[in-house]
């Protein structure tokens, strides 16, 4: 019945995309409760401006297809930011991003480690032929903990089949190597997901924070569709380097973080403190000094969303697809209502004025507990 019900919604694009356009009216004046200095008013898009946008402007990723949008599905499960949901409560979520024209959908693993493939795996079956799965290895999960990194050629290929299974596919769209693994060369890897390419069980490949060097020489070996790491207004280290090595090679860039982990989305303020055993208390721009520090940006953020008549969310993901047309952000959330809310974001655009406007403005604000730029040109 399920099955019925999405493949129907995906078939009737104008009563899907009704529903984004209410939708993201909807959500955008649900901001307007939130602890604002400088509120953001609902935004006032019309449902062919929606219309247009989404169904216009798929992105591309090499030669890779996908919504200018994706979905990061990792604290569905991982418990990083949030205590793991259950299947019964994502399941509808993942299928609603679906209803709303996300067609990229981010897992890795690691994240869980497995369930959150097996939940990605089970939302999409029913609409497997209309989405783009995307997965990540790297990492030793023996025993179900994380011991390190494992990117051994036969490493990869176990880890592979265990997705494909967990998946419930018979190939992974793009896969990408998550962390490089210093005692094996990147040559190897790329000429093993090559092999895996030729098989058929992976389409693309990708990889995951390493410097433009290993870029280059992992795309001799075999061309790399999507390069993804962190970036956001708060951790903009790639800017120049990484960034210019994927022009000019023809790779698609997928920001990690774009939200700054709900920071950009009004979800914290100067007042926000974490526990030890929290996944916050471990990132540096979590700390009360950097929050402190960076409320200055998000007040930025918020007075451009009520120049925009946007939410900070939003304004901080269209930010990002202003950048580049080929680079896809994947925010991640547990709540249809953010989805909604941040697929918004394709329909607002910046001027080249607007855009030095904003870049001036937010590049003399300090922040704390950021990458430094020279950290862009090492592995992660
Ligand atoms: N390659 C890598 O090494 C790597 C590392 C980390 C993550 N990732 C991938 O990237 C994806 C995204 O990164 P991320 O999850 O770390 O960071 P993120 O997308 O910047 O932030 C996620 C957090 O933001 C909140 N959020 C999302 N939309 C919001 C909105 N409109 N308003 C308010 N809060 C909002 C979510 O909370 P709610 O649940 O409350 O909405 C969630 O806690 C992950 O899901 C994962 O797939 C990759």
């Amino acid at each position: 019945m399920k099955k019925a019900n999405n493949t129907n919604n995906l078939k009737r694009g104008i009563n899907r995309r009704d529903f984004t356009a209410r939708s993201v009216l909807g959500i955008a004046g649900l901001a307007i409760g939130s602890n604002v200095q400088a509120q953001a008013p609902a935004k006032n898009l019309q449902p062919s401006a929606l219309t247009a946008k989404q169904d216009s402007e798929k992105r591309k990723l090499g030669s890779l297809q996908v919504s200018p949008l994706g979905l990061g599905c990792m604290s569905m499960t991982s418990g990083s930011y949030n205590p793991p949901r259950s299947k019964e409560e994502m399941i509808p979520v993942i299928r609603g991003a679906v209803d709303l024209g996300v067609t990229f959908f981010d897992t890795a693993e690691v994240y869980g480690p497995f369930t959150n493939e097996e939940l990605v795996g089970e939302a999409l079956k029913p609409v497997r032929e209309e989405v783009v799965i995307a997965s990540k290895f790297g990492f030793d999960l023996g025993n179900g903990e994380r011991n390190g990194r494992n990117s051994k050629p036969e490493h990869i290929r176990q880890a592979v089949e265990g997705m494909l299974k967990r998946l419930q596919t018979d190939r992974i769209d793009l896969l990408y190597l998550h962390r490089l693994d210093p005692n094996v060369p990147v040559e190897e890897v790329a000429g093993t997901v090559k092999e895996l390419i030729k098989e058929g069980k992976a389409r693309h490949f990708g990889l995951s924070e390493v410097a433009p060097a290993t870029i280059r020489r992992a795309h001799a070996e075999q061309p790399v569709s999507a390069l993804q790491s962190e970036y956001s207004l708060v951790q903009r280290a790639l800017e120049h380097e990484v960034l210019d090595t994927c022009e000019e090679l023809g790779i698609g860039f997928v920001p990690w973080g774009p939200v700054c982990r709900g920071f950009l989305g009004d979800k914290f303020n100067e007042y926000s403190r974490f526990s030890e055993d929290s996944r916050f208390s471990s990132v540096p721009y979590f700390t009360p000094e950097a929050i402190q520090a960076h409320m200055e940006l998000l007040v930025l953020v918020r007075q451009w969303a009520m120049r925009k008549q946007a939410t900070p969310a939003q304004i901080s993901l269209a930010w990002l697809l202003a950048q580049k047309p080929w680079i896809v952000p994947i925010p991640g959330t547990t709540k249809l209502h953010h989805i909604k809310e941040n697929m918004g974001a394709c329909a607002i655009t910046f001027s080249d004025e607007e855009l030095k406007e904003f870049r001036q403005a937010f590049e003399k604000i300090a922040l704390v507990g950021v990458r430094p730029a020279e950290s862009a040109l090492v592995d992660q």
